[in-house]
């Protein structure tokens, strides 16, 4: 195929969605791709996924109840887990969040009624609406989800309001082999004879905020404290402690070397620093769904800006972990906006997201990818009815966003072999709120798995498409095909009634002498699967 036909190609692939667009000039881009230096394999766990007990995650989103009508698996919504399967969710971080500092496991086991407790979220709400905790989800509910879906549990430990009994209590309800502990016994009383086997622990959230309103110091001596008799049934643990102070730009390096000063001189083990990074604009005019160019290019430009807060606290870790023996742990990122475009009365941080969210996940996903070396976990700000969701729910009404879509682009990358590419595409001049900025004409990552490579690109452009040129420098590339995820409309989103408006659709390729040639509409996120002979 040439290059005009590529081109055309590519605007019918999203033909319906895109009638009427032509492109009015193209953009061009060469990428080279280096098989033979595959680096570090990208943690699935990047992948992955954080549900906490605030507004309708748990709620009207997870959990419908076991006596529900909506399709269920032991109260768990069924659509639910066929999509977490679908996109092969690695885990799930739970209870929070906030949430989980004021979490007391214990009220949420047992056969019989659970207590009703205060959550945390509950200040938050619209006068009138009740979010006292029912305790109906808690841990073997918990780890049911991870079960049926296959990830892996990764629980935030209450610090803030807990002590380290309480942990190490946790730890045994949920470890400790059949008949050893009694607390083994109690949790096949209550359902559960076989072991959870959780490894990820999060010790704490935030404790520099909402988990305690510590200095990094005070934090140190407690995590210490929590984590020293940490029981050791198996499976190993890997230990994350709390991170930087911080949602966004501001990420404080203060907090991460005050740390690593701290733990100096003790044996402590820390696998996982953990870091929050929102596209935060809460404090702006921005809005969720109706927004213009610059409003467009101001996420994504926030979204690309996750490397270098990636970069600077890696270098400060390195300076105290020498042997580079702790990896960050982004356990939640996403995009947030001000209040005010709720899906639904009570759904606390709903928002009804757009392409231009599923844009700034891609670029994020590649960030990630680029730098598996650093950053070992991350976790997604929220998956249902939260912020930077994949799926909005009410009542027996579900439906995925374009962010979901983004997901099953990238699961190619899970357990992959990061591989190095240099795009030579230019930048591009964009406006933004503080008047104009340049980005990346073109963005990506590329990985490596039995003999299969993925690449996928992002064009911010809001006015032109790129045709991309991928030449590797070992091998052939025998065989492509692609998938594409965009809309004529740049603010388009899914909605219950329109629950297909923005979807996936397949990507023509061609490959000639060893070289793939692919057409890339304006805002798009591609995936290009490549064959390497
Ligand atoms: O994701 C919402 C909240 O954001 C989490 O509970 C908290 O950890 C962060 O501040």
């Amino acid at each position: 195929m040439n290059r005009r036909n590529l081109l055309h190609a590519a605007a019918c692939a999203t033909a319906g969605l895109m009638a009427g667009l032509r492109p009015a000039f193209a953009a061009d881009a060469e990428i080279e791709i280096s098989p033979q230096a595959a680096g570090p394999v990208i943690s699935p766990h990047i992948y992955g996924h954080f549900i906490e007990h605030l507004g309708a995650v748990i709620y009207d989103g997870i959990w419908v109840g076991r006596d529900s009508r909506i399709p269920n698996l032991d109260g768990i919504r069924r659509r639910f887990v066929d999509d977490m399967k679908r996109i092969g969710a690695p885990n799930f971080r739970w209870p929070g969040g906030c949430f989980a500092d004021g979490y007391h496991w214990r009220d949420g086991i047992g056969r019989g009624a659970r207590p009703r407790t205060y959550n945390y979220w509950q200040r938050s709400m619209p006068p009138g609406l009740d979010h006292t905790e029912t305790n109906q989800f808690g841990i073997h509910e918990f780890i049911r989800l991870c079960r049926l879906t296959g990830a892996e549990p990764y629980l935030a430990a209450n610090v803030g309001s807990g002590s380290p009994q309480e942990f190490h209590d946790w730890v045994l309800y949920c470890n400790a082999p059949a008949n050893t502990a009694s607390l083994a016994a109690e949790r096949a009383a209550n359902g559960d004879r076989e072991p959870f086997g959780v490894k990820w622990w999060g010790v704490g959230n935030e404790s520099w905020g909402c988990g305690g309103d510590m200095s990094p110091h005070e934090y140190a001596t407690l995590y210490r404290r929590f984590v020293t008799q940490f029981p050791a049934y198996p499976p190993r643990p890997y230990l994350v402690a709390v991170g930087p102070r911080g949602h966004s730009r501001d990420l404080d390096l203060g907090w991460t070397t005050g740390f690593f000063e701290a733990m100096q001189g003790h044996h402590t083990v820390v696998d996982g620093l953990s870091m929050h990074y929102y596209t935060d604009f809460r404090n702006s005019k921005e809005k969720v769904a109706t927004f213009d160019a610059r409003g467009w290019y101001d996420v994504i430009r926030e979204g690309l800006h996750t490397e270098s807060v990636i970069e600077q606290h890696w270098a400060a870790m390195g300076k105290y972990d020498l042997a580079r023996r702790t990896r960050l742990i982004v356990d939640e990122w996403g995009v947030w906006y001000p209040p005010g475009e709720e899906t639904a009365p009570g759904h606390l941080l709903s928002q009804p997201l757009t392409l231009r969210d599923a844009l700034h996940t891609a670029v994020t996903f590649d960030v990630f990818n680029r730098h598996a070396d650093k950053v070992a976990m991350a976790n997604v700000a929220q998956t249902i009815n939260c912020i930077h969701s994949l799926f909005l729910a009410q009542g027996d009404r579900y439906m995925r966003t374009p962010v979901y879509y983004v997901f099953e682009m990238y699961k190619g990358h899970m357990g992959a072999r990061s591989v190095p590419l240099r795009i030579s595409a230019g930048e591009l001049s964009v406006p933004v709120s503080s008047g104009s900025a340049k980005i990346h004409a073109l963005s990506g990552s590329a990985s490596l798995k039995d003999g299969r490579l993925l690449v996928t690109l992002t064009n911010p452009s809001l006015d032109s498409p790129v045709t991309a040129r991928i030449r590797l420098t070992a091998g052939n590339a025998a065989e492509a095909r692609g998938s594409v995820l965009t809309h004529a409309d740049m603010t388009a989103r899914n909605t219950f009634d329109q629950p297909d408006n923005v979807r996936l659709a397949p990507l023509p390729v061609s490959t000639k002498d060893g070289t793939v040639e692919v057409g890339i509409p304006k805002h798009a996120v591609a995936s290009i699967e490549v064959r390497v002979s």
